[in-house]
C-alpha cells in the first residue's frame, strides 16, 4: 500500500468514507442518563473496572449481538473496549507473538493494518473477489496465526463473505490452529435482503472473536465498542485488558446500557437506517451517468469509461469499481476531485499487494440528503470528464 491512510484523512466532507452522522443523536437524553448515573457517584463507577466491563452492558450486548447477528454467547464472553482499534490491538498482543503471520483482506481496512503492524505481525495479504476473502487466490500463503476479515461487508469492497467462503475460512482456522477476527463494523445498515448471519455463529464461538463498535450506531468519540471472546480465552482476555488498558467509563457504560435496555437505541438505529438507505439511493441515482451495470466478466465490460457499483447495499459507503483507463487512475481521480471540496478515496490505496483494482469508495454516512443534491451531480459532472479526459476537470 503505497499511501496509507491515517486518522487525519477522516475529514467529514462530502463524500469522505467513515464517518457516521452523529448530529442525530439525542444528545439532551444522553446528559440526562449519565447525569443520573453521575449523580450516583458510586465508587465502582468512579474506578478501574477488571470485569471487562459495566455488568449492565454487558448483557445488554450480549442480548443485541445474540438475537441479530447470531452470535452465540454467554454475557461473560463480552468485553467492553474502547472501540474496534483497541479490541484489534488487544486481540493481536494476546494472541500472536512478534513476526507471526496474519492473514488479512487486500483490499484492507486501514485501522486493522495498523493495529498489526503496530504489533509486529507480518501481514500476509489475501485478495478479495465478490465472495469476500480468496485464501485459494493464494496457496503459497504462510500459515496463519490470525485471520482478520470483515465478512458481513468486506470494508472497503463492500463484498459479502459467501456460505462457502465462510466454512473455508473456518476450516481453514481449525487446520492451522489460527483465531479468526470478525469485524463486523456495520451490519446494522443493511438495506435489502435477510440479516446475515455471523462468522461466529457459524462457529459456535470456538475460534472466532467477534467485535462490534458503537462508533457508527451512536457517535465516534463514545470510544465504546465490544469483544466477544471464546469461552476458554475470558479469564486471560479480562486480566490481560486490566492489565494493558486500565478500563474505565462506568459511568458512561452504565448510561449506554441504560440507553439501549429503554429501547433508544433500537429506535435510533432505525432511524439513521432509513436514512442512509436513503442517502444511498439518492447518491446512486446522482452517479447514474457514470455507471453501467457490473460486468459478468473483464469482456463484459462496456467500451465506454464507466464505473460501476460492487458489493452490498450496506454500510455508510459505496464501493465504485473502474476500469484500468489507459490515461488515468482512481487516485489521480481522487486528487482532481480534492480541490471541488469532494472527498473520494482511491481504492487501489487500501490494497496491500494487489495492483488489479481501481475504483472509488464515496460515503454518504455524514452527506446530507440536500448535501447529496447538491453535491452529486457535480461529483457525477467532474466524474464523466476525468473518465473521458483528465484534461477537462
Ligand atoms: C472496517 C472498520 N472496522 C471498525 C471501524 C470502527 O472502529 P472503532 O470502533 O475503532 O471506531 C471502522 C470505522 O471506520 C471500520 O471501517
Amino acid at each position: 500500500m503505497a499511501e496509507r491512510f491515517s486518522a487525519a484523512d477522516l475529514e467529514v466532507q462530502p463524500f469522505a468514507p467513515g464517518p457516521a452522522d452523529f448530529s442525530a443523536f439525542p444528545v439532551a437524553l444522553w446528559q440526562r442518563l449519565q447525569n443520573k448515573h453521575w449523580r450516583q457517584s458510586r465508587s465502582d463507577l468512579l474506578d478501574y473496572n477488571d470485569q471487562g466491563g459495566h455488568g449492565s452492558l454487558r448483557r445488554a450486548v450480549a442480548d443485541y449481538v445474540r438475537a441479530f447477528r447470531s452470535v452465540q454467547l454467554d454475557p461473560d464472553q463480552v468485553l467492553i473496549t474502547t472501540g474496534t482499534q483497541q479490541s484489534l490491538s488487544l486481540c493481536a498482543q494476546l494472541l500472536a507473538d512478534h513476526g507471526d503471520t496474519v492473514w488479512i483482506e487486500d483490499p484492507a481496512y486501514w485501522g486493522a493494518v495498523k493495529a498489526f503492524l503496530a504489533t509486529g505481525l507480518r501481514l500476509q495479504p489475501i485478495p478479495v473477489d465478490a465472495e469476500g476473502m480468496a485464501p485459494d487466490a493464494c496457496p503459497q500463503a504462510t500459515a496463519p496465526r490470525l485471520i482478520y476479515a470483515t465478512p458481513s461487508h468486506q470494508y472497503p469492497s463492500g463484498a459479502v463473505m459467501s456460505l462457502a467462503r465462510r466454512q473455508q475460512i473456518l476450516q481453514l482456522a481449525h487446520q492451522h490452529q489460527a483465531w479468526v477476527l470478525e469485524d463486523d463494523y456495520d451490519s446494522e445498515f443493511r438495506f435489502s435482503g435477510p440479516p446475515l448471519s455471523s462468522l461466529q455463529g457459524l462457529d459456535h464461538g470456538e475460534r472466532v472473536l467477534y467485535m462490534g463498535t458503537f462508533s457508527k450506531v451512536l457517535y465516534p468519540g463514545l470510544k465504546l465498542g465490544y469483544l466477544v471472546v471464546p469461552k476458554r480465552l475470558v479469564a486471560a482476555f479480562k486480566r490481560a485488558h486490566y492489565d494493558l488498558n486500565r478500563p474505565g467509563q462506568m459511568a458512561q457504560q452504565a448510561a449506554l446500557a441504560e440507553f439501549i435496555e429503554m429501547g433508544h437505541f433500537a429506535s435510533s438505529l432505525r432511524r439513521a437506517r432509513l436514512a442512509y438507505a436513503e442517502r444511498r439511493q439518492a447518491l446512486i441515482r446522482a452517479l447514474q451517468p457514470v455507471l453501467q451495470t457490473p460486468p459478468s466478466t473483464p469482456a463484459a465490460l462496456s467500451t465506454a469509461p464507466l464505473g460501476w457499483l460492487a458489493g452490498a447495499a450496506q454500510g455508510l459507503h459505496l464501493c465504485m469499481r473502474l476500469p484500468t483507463l489507459e490515461h488515468t487512475t482512481d487516485r489521480r481521480i481522487a486528487q482532481q476531485l480534492a480541490p471541488h471540496g469532494l472527498i473520494a478515496r482511491p481504492l487501489s490505496a487500501y490494497c496491500l499487494a494487489r495492483q488489479d483494482l481501481q475504483g472509488l469508495v464515496l460515503g454518504y454516512g455524514y452527506a446530507s440528503l440536500s448535501q447529496i443534491a447538491h453535491h452529486g451531480p457535480r461529483l457525477a459532472d467532474l466524474l464523466q470528464n476525468s473518465l473521458n479526459s483528465p484534461k477537462k476537470i
